[in-house]
């Protein structure tokens, strides 16, 4: 029996990875420091039945030592996650994020441990635009990777990048984990940082890892009250109260939207299975849905007469499309996602139905944002 620590473990796809190593016989070490963003402001957390749970900072030297006693794997999803909020938010960012990273592993570097396997909750992020064919380039279609969107190209509208070679029309295609890195917002430059810190030191001290960049999680126990990230939670909260859904851009832009119970399964494979020589892989459904598509399903499964309106406006740092080819996620764990972005939304909806409704912050988060010319 292995013993996991999941840093971060009280979170959204913390709690759902708790539960599921322990349901696969695992020990498992619940880390986390509450982040009253996450948590609100008096927070409190009870662990699963047979769960250890440790309060502290993956900054703090000391806690974070103690936690790592007697750990096999550790999975290390401790972050600050909203990619608007990380363009003002930098030296958080890059203290939770790179920081606490460079923490774990120069304790591991200097003091005996047992840890033999690590696994990283990366994201899409770190692809900024990600990949797209350009058939005019050839009728077959060439893979090209354009540039971040600046604020000239967005306050013209021009949502989407032409082909950086020909200028021609470019369609998505899925990302593969060997395309080009690009990160357009500081939250992406901290989650590829991390991506190098666990390679490098990983492969030094000699332990195994695995690289998950996730695309979008959904589902149920995401959080309903951080503004700063969660389209589905904004989203519901706002169906909830009657107010109308904005979407920026067009509503064309696309994610690829995954449910957290197949990202969890594809997490415990590789905490599992240690790959000595270090694994990075795409964890996705592999489809593209547009934002509008999936307001517009969401106020369906909800019963709401709500009509989602585009608003034209945009915030710098978001990506246009994005979607993974899943092929390496196939072929290394032998998974594939099982859970449907209907059947998904589903249990979502749900699953928000039991929740208090909490206050709508989407206006404040923006303001926030537009204050500081992020956003237009
Ligand atoms: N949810 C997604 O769509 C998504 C997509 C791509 C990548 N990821 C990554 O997956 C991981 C988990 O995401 P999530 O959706 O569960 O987020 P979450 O915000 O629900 O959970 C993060 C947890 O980390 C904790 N935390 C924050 N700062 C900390 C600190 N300084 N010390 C200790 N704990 C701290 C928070 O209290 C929270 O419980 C993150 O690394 C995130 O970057 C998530």
């Amino acid at each position: 029996m292995q013993t996991i620590l999941i840093t971060g473990g009280a979170g959204f796809i913390g709690r759902h990875l708790s539960r599921a190593a322990l349901a696969a016989n695992c020990k498992v070490v619940v880390f986390d420091n509450l982040s009253p963003q996450i948590h609100g402001e008096d927070p409190s957390f009870e662990a699963p039945a047979g769960a250890i749970f440790i309060r502290g900072d993956i900054t703090a030297r000391t806690e974070l030592e103690a936690a790592l006693d007697g750990i096999d794997t550790v999975v290390h999803l401790a972050a600050e996650t909203g990619t608007g909020q990380s363009m003002y938010e930098i030296d958080r960012y890059y203290r939770v994020n790179v920081q606490g990273t460079a923490l774990l592993f120069d304790i591991l570097a200097n003091r005996p441990h047992s840890v033999a396997n690590v696994v990283l909750a990366s994201s899409r992020s770190v692809y900024g635009e990600g990949a797209y064919l350009c058939r005019t380039c050839a009728p077959e279609g060439v893979r090209r990777f354009p540039p971040t969107r600046g604020p000239e190209q967005l306050k013209a509208h021009r949502w989407t990048a032409p082909c950086p070679v020909c200028g021609g029309r470019l369609e998505p295609t899925a990302t593969r984990e060997d395309d080009a890195l690009a990160p357009a917002s500081i939250y992406a430059a901290t989650k590829l940082a991390q991506e190098d810190l666990v390679r490098v030191a990983c492969t030094a001290l000699g332990i195994g890892h695995s690289i998950l960049r996730f695309q979008n999680v959904f589902g149920e126990g995401q959080s309903l009250s951080n503004p700063y990230t969660g389209i589905l939670s904004i989203f519901s909260t706002r169906i909830r109260l009657g107010l109308p859904l904005p979407i920026f851009e067009d509503g064309e832009e696309s994610r690829d939207f995954v449910h957290v119970e197949d990202v969890v399964a594809a997490v415990l494979r590789c905490a599992e299975r240690p790959l000595q020589d270090g694994v990075t892989l795409n964890v996705g459904r592999g489809e593209a849905a547009s934002i509008m598509h999936v307001a517009q399903l969401l106020c369906r499964i909800m019963g709401s007469n709500t009509e989602p309106h585009v608003t034209g406006e945009y915030r710098l740092g978001d990506i246009r499309h994005n979607f993974a080819n899943i092929e390496q996620l196939e072929n290394i764990t032998g998974l594939r996602p099982a859970i449907s972005l209907e059947e998904g939304m589903r249990r979502f909806c749900n699953w928000v139905d039991t929740q208090p409704i909490p206050a709508d912050l989407l206006e404040k988060a923006n303001a926030e944002l537009r204050a500081r010319k992020l956003m237009a």
